[in-house]
């Protein structure tokens, strides 16, 4: 099979991370082969050095012909990059705001699993990371707050600042059907998480929701309040299946779940739209703190460059092969410094970014 793919390095770790998830693809093609065609696009501060803004009409253009498009971090320090002076539209996550809106990219699938070779790195109570988990968060990603209208302006003499969140029905339910769909293939349990005790927003997910839930009579559906469900994160991760979410809840709930798996660098992600394209990119950021010292996790990079050949690709036996090559590589004790335990790490070896990237590779047979 031909593989058309766009990559976007980024900035911060984004260039190393991807670097690494384009080794283990190009393992991947040569064993079961498939032909990758890549093609690097700028998104993000590199974009901006460059054009002086984000996201060029024809880096969109790039991402739209390819079947799917890998992506790294993209940001800098938001306190001393010289891209936060700039205004809001033009810094680097607009970039990414806009890509995913041009593409349509509403549904956002972030995977959390506790692999039980990181359980102890795992910042809970043991008698809690014992149970292990395994959830998928389904963030509905192009509504909400992040895409409402937004304004700051001077009412009686002081600063106003004003972000609105709007959803419609239509693009409730999409997200919903996505969820429903999914847990079907899982552990059947959507928990639907809202704020209907304040938000209009969240009473209308809710009932839409639940309109969604009666054709699937075989998946059971729970409804949490956000401020639960970032307590139940971290109280009992092991009742969640399926977590349904908009926009904003996602982002932060999936920051959380991602550190309980152990470490942010573990967390996958994939963004898609109706057809089988996709966007694909580790959860966490661009880690500029650590940019160009080779010590970031390659992994969540490289699970989501599976769930790219699972999801876009449909190449599931191709996807197993890189999850199975991570969780062996785990198994045998190779950590990046982000997972390293620090106590009873006698027996883990430490490794770099370039040298996770080239085991994993070498564990793909
Ligand atoms: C994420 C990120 C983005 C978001 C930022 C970079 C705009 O935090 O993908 O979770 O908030 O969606
Ligand atoms: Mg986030």
């Amino acid at each position: 099979m031909k593989l058309k793919i766009t990559c976007i390095p980024g900035d911060g770790i984004g260039p190393e991370i991807v670097t690494e998830a384009k080794k283990v693809l190009d393992k991947v093609a040569k064993v079961y082969g498939h032909e990758i065609e890549y093609k690097d696009i700028l998104m993000g501060g590199c974009s901006i050095d460059v054009h002086g803004v984000p996201l060029t009409d024809e880096a969109i253009a790039d991402a739209k012909a390819a079947d799917a498009v890998l992506m790294g971090s993209i940001g800098g320090n938001t306190s001393t990059s010289p891209w936060y002076k700039l205004e809001p539209g033009l810094r680097p996550e607009a970039g990414l705001l806009k890509l995913r809106k041009a593409l349509n990219l509403f549904a956002n699938l972030r995977p959390a699993y506790l692999y039980p070779e990181l359980k102890s790195a795992c910042p809970l109570k043991e008698s809690t990371s014992d149970k292990g988990f395994d959830m998928l968060i389904m963030r509905e990603l192009t509504g909400g707050l992040y895409f409402g209208d937004r304004f700051t302006k001077e009412v009686d003499g002081e600063l106003v600042a004003t972000d609105t969140l709007v959803y419609k029905e239509s693009e409730i339910k999409r997200i919903a059907i996505r969820a429903f769909d999914v847990a079907r293939k899982r552990r059947k349990s959507v928990i639907s998480v809202d704020k209907a005790n304040v938000l209009d927003s969240s009473r209308l997910w809710r009932k839409v929701v639940e309109e969604v839930a009666k054709d699937y009579p075989d998946v059971t559906l729970e409804h949490m309040l956000v401020d639960n469900c970032a307590m139940q994160l971290v109280k009992d991760p092991s009742q969640f299946d399926v977590v349904l979410t908009e926009n904003m809840f996602g982002d932060i709930l999936s920051d959380e779940a991602s550190m309980i798996t152990g470490s942010i660098g573990m967390l996958s992600s994939a963004s898609l739209n109706d057809t089988s394209f996709g966007l694909y990119e580790p959860s966490h950021g661009s880690a500029p703190d650590i940019a160009g010292q080779n010590k970031a996790n390659p992994i969540a990079t490289i699970l989501s460059a599976a769930m790219m050949l699972r999801y876009s690709f449909n190449l599931d036996k191709e996807a197993d092969a890189i999850e199975g090559a991570v969780r062996e590589v785990l198994g045998d004790n190779y950590r990046t410094v982000d997972i390293m335990p620090k106590e009873n790490a006698d027996n883990l070896k430490l490794c770099t970014c370039t040298e996770m990237g080239d085991i994993i590779t070498e564990y793909i047979k």
